[in-house]
């Protein structure tokens, strides 16, 4: 078996451009931030998660299915990405979504509702059985003539690796053409380890030669490692990978998931404001928000410094700040939009 690259859609605006964060940069007193600016994938597309659909997606057209089942929190960027991309290709959306009844229409689930995504509510103890309950409802919809394609919980499998795996080859396309010194180190948020996996794949196949630092935005670093080293080991298997597995590359910065999942803390909330006062960008409260937390304190400890250049990759999820509107204002936070 040859390693080929498998076909893919183009539905994201690609390649995302990289710019400096001069003010920022100056603010801090430290190294120089770069962004890449993976929120302007597009928008009802923002984000990471279109450039691993339009692997996965291609492969659910292949297979002849009418339907894309997916799961996350109720405010998932991931299953909104993914509902705008079926009604963008003439397939059904079903989102399976872990939140209580009768939720708000906010932020991403507003837009699920907006594209009649079919939704599926589920509580928290049953979100641990969410590929059980997709396959029951894949086999419920068969019975309606449906042909559906599961999609797991933001696309983080060994085919949504290969989006990242090829935003390593735009990167590298990048420093080359654009006139930016090469990079120290590129830095991401990690929620379910797709878009890590699939970097560190692709940085070591063309070369890109930068450490990759993944800042948790949940669970543990022991957690990630796991889970990345299998997404790697799953890639390696399915497509006779050419190059050495990426597994002593996993470096994963622990410390800044902070309350909890999608909860937030005003320090989290302050680095929101200063990059959006400062660079007129704006960062999300799940994950960028608090990885540009973590890289700040990082810098403040003397980890990156004057001098280095840093990539910052800002996967999107713009949504997510909306349904946060009360705890910017002061008020507390229920946590109920976590996303995916
Ligand atoms: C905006 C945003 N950034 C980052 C991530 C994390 O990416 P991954 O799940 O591939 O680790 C997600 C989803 O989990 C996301 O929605």
């Amino acid at each position: 078996m040859t390693f080929t690259i498998p076909p893919r859609l183009h539905l994201a605006c690609l390649p995302t451009p990289i710019q400096k964060l001069e003010r920022l940069s100056q603010y801090l007193d430290g190294p120089t931030i770069y962004m890449k600016r993976d929120d302007l994938t597009g928008l009802g597309l923002s984000g990471n998660k279109i450039r691993k659909l339009e692997f996965v997606i291609q492969e659910a057209l292949q297979q002849k299915c009418d339907t894309l089942i997916t799961t996350g929190g109720l405010g998932s960027n991931h299953a909104r990405a993914t509902a705008v991309a079926a009604r963008q290709l003439g397939l059904h959306p079903y989102l399976v979504l872990r939140g209580k009844p009768d939720p708000a229409p906010d932020g991403n689930f507003l837009l699920d509702a907006l594209l009649n995504a079919e939704i599926k509510l589920i509580s928290r103890e049953e979100y641990r059985h969410r590929d059980e309950i997709m396959q029951e409802v894949a086999e419920q919809l068969k019975d309606q003539g449906k042909k559906s394609y599961i999609i797991p919980e933001g696309a983080s499998n060994e085919i949504g690796a290969w989006g990242y795996f090829e935003a390593a080859g735009e990167i590298k396309e990048q420093i080359g053409k654009g006139g930016y010194r090469k990079f120290d180190a590129i830095l991401l948020p990690v929620g379910s380890g797709g878009t890590q996996a699939g970097l560190l794949l692709g940085a070591e196949y063309y070369g890109l030669d930068i450490p990759v630092y993944g800042i948790n935005v949940c669970d543990d670093e022991a957690y990630f490692v796991a889970r990345i080293n299998q997404i790697i080991d799953a890639f390696a298997e399915r497509y006779a990978y050419p190059k050495e597995l990426p597994k002593d590359k996993i470096q994963i910065i622990d410390g800044y998931v902070g309350e909890g999942y999608a909860l937030s803390r005003e320090e989290e909330l302050e680095v929101i404001k200063l990059v959006a006062g400062l660079e007129g960008i704006f960062l999300d409260p799940v994950y960028t928000g608090k990885t540009m937390h973590g890289l700040i304190e990082q810098i403040k400890k003397g980890q990156f410094t004057k001098g280095m250049n840093l990539l910052f990759i800002h996967t999107g999820g713009i949504f997510g700040l909306f349904p946060k509107r009360q705890i910017f204002m002061g008020g507390p936070d229920s946590g109920e939009f976590y996303q995916g």
